[in-house]
């Protein structure tokens, strides 16, 4: 009796799968890589929010291997994933996932990052050329004249170009903030940072007043190098991401700003967003449209935030990124 009441229920439930469509939402979410402490954050922030929903996800990430984060996702694509969100390790040749899934008929999201030149369906991202912007503001108002070196980040990554972008932006109303050493940093690796730096150092004699580091971990290379010639806190390093250790510096003097970009606000968005796609619904939040060189993709922008010692406390402390414990040690 009991074994005839299973069949049935299940029978049941096959029926009502099939007539209402109702079925758990599955959404790919794949990482370029999740080494920086930020990552893991968006991961924990979007699986709760999607969970929450009633979604399932399933999460991989490719170490910084474009190839292999290629092959993940035509993986997800196989196993019939009803959403992919994407943080493309390279922006330009993450465009092949975009056309496989679109003729899987599933939808991309590309996360934090632009894929570029392709039907992508949605960008979800923080405003690099602003997060640029206010980097070079904060520190050109305090040396306006003085010897800059520019620590970029991955050149396959659009957002490195962005925040190049804001730099600029900013440089160009100080004609006596002069850049004498520019690099950039594959992968954004710290170490990188750490050899650039050293390097800029010897070649202009530790003649160097501010460091522009595109974020908070080449902006820890960079404070290492300074350390190392007993530098560290006499010149001016910026970052983004506030990351635990880019406050501490922050608030310990040796790193002058960081940019807050609150991912609570990016995960949360994205996540609402991956359902609605899936469901096949437009995405509700849509605020603008970017160019990724081939559409204009319907755009999810978010507004990033300048965080230096000043303000630690009312915006990382009080919006709970990090405890006042974790950053000032008491
Ligand atoms: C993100 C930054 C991050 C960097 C390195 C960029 O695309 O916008 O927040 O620091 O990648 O992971």
């Amino acid at each position: 009796m009991e074994k005839f009441l299973k069949v049935v229920f299940s029978l049941f439930l096959l029926f009502f799968v099939s007539v209402t469509g109702f079925s758990k939402v599955k959404i790919g979410l794949s990482f370029a890589t999740l080494a920086e402490e930020r990552w893991k954050v968006d991961r924990d922030l979007f699986v709760a929010e999607a969970e929450k929903a009633g979604a399932e996800v399933i999460v991989v990430s490719a170490n910084g291997d474009e190839n292999l984060q290629n092959s993940q996702c035509e993986n997800l694509i196989t196993k019939g994933v009803n959403v992919l969100v994407v943080i493309a390790q390279n922006g330009e040749t993450a465009s092949s996932i975009v056309k496989s899934a679109q003729k899987a008929k599933i939808p991309v999201i590309a996360y934090d990052r632009m894929i570029k030149n392709c039907d992508l369906d949605l960008y979800v991202s923080f405003d690099s050329v602003k997060v640029g912007e206010l980097m070079a503001e904060y520190v050109c108002k305090l040396k306006p004249k003085g010897n800059y070196f520019i620590i970029n980040g991955s050149p396959t990554d659009n957002n490195a170009f962005l925040v190049r972008q804001g730099f600029e932006n900013v440089l160009k109303k100080y004609p006596d903030a002069k850049v004498v050493f520019e690099q950039w940093c594959d992968g954004w690796s710290p170490e990188k940072a750490l050899k650039h730096v050293e390097n800029g150092l010897t070649q202009h004699k530790n003649k160097v007043d501010v460091i522009l580091c595109a974020n908070d971990g080449t902006a820890g290379g960079a404070v290492q190098a300074l350390a190392e010639q007993k530098l560290a806190g006499k010149v001016l390093v910026t970052g983004q991401d506030a990351e635990l250790a880019a406050c501490k510096r922050v608030v310990a003097g040796t790193q002058a700003v960081t940019i807050y970009k609150p991912i609570k606000k990016l995960a949360t968005a994205a996540a609402k967003a991956a359902l609605e796609l899936a469901n096949k619904k437009p995405a509700s939040e849509v605020n603008t449209k970017v160019n990724n060189g081939k559409i204009d993709v319907p755009s999810i922008m978010l507004v990033p935030i300048q965080v230096t010692k000043a303000n630690m406390k009312s915006v990382i402390v009080a919006d709970g990124f990090h405890s006042e414990k974790d950053i000032y040690g008491k």
